[in-house]
């Protein structure tokens, strides 16, 4: 960790942090204002995080991430950015999402570029799979989306299937989706698609009925 992610860290962990507690958050307390959040699982460093909570100023955003200097360099990016609409769990995403957060709470996910698992004797660790899906879906309230992106293209195809057969979302496109708007390209995107890999972004919704 650089000494400027371990200050951040340990200046604005305490006033931006939310500790693991097995309770239900109130987003409303949290962000002192009630507005629509959308939660990112697996930030990294947090350029992305920050750069879309600065353009969609009036949404909430709720990262959780596990690795330490990320979740130090996404603070260092809030404090200098002056953003107010950020909060961060330093936790499995996993057991927050199950400890955490409430049923139809929340009006979007995003997870982006999860860590792929390459090898196939790798793949049942992906994140992505069906039952925990289901459980992401679960915490969308009725037409709230849930956007995927990788380059991983067996990665993708996967996402795709599993959220197809998810019978709580429904697909926002044919397939995958354009990258919208405010998913800014990463670095490391800019340089696979110079190495000729596709990025795919997945984006489902919480049906309204059923
Ligand atoms: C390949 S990186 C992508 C980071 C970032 N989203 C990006 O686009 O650059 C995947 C990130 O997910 C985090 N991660 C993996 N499993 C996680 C989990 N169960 N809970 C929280 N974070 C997780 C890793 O620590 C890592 O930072």
């Amino acid at each position: 960790m650089s000494p400027a992610q371990q200050r951040a860290l340990d200046l604005l962990l305490p006033r931006l942090g939310v500790p693991f507690a097995p309770s239900a958050l109130d987003f409303e307390q949290l962000f002192l204002r009630r507005a629509p959040t959308i939660l990112e699982i697996g930030f990294g460093m947090g350029e992305t995080t920050a750069e879309i909570a600065r353009m969609r100023r009036a949404e909430n955003f709720l990262g959780v991430e596990v690795h330490g200097p990320g979740v130090g360099g996404l603070l260092k990016r809030v404090d200098e950015l002056g953003l107010t609409n950020v909060r961060v769990i330093r936790h499995d995403a996993v057991e927050v999402l199950a400890a955490m957060i409430p049923h139809a709470s929340l009006a979007g996910i995003h997870v982006f570029f999860p860590d792929p698992w390459p090898k196939k004797r790798h793949h049942k660790r992906r994140l992505l799979k069906p039952g925990f899906v289901h459980e992401l879906a679960m915490r969308l309230a009725p037409g709230g989306y849930l956007h995927a992106a990788t380059d991983w293209e067996d990665y993708a195809e996967e996402m795709l299937a599993v959220f197809s057969a998810e019978p709580l979302l429904e697909n926002t496109a044919t397939g995958f989706a354009a990258r919208p708007a405010y998913r800014p390209l990463t670095k490391f995107e800019i340089r696979g698609v110079r190495l000729g890999h596709d990025v795919h972004d997945i984006i489902f919704r919480r049906r309204r009925e059923g």
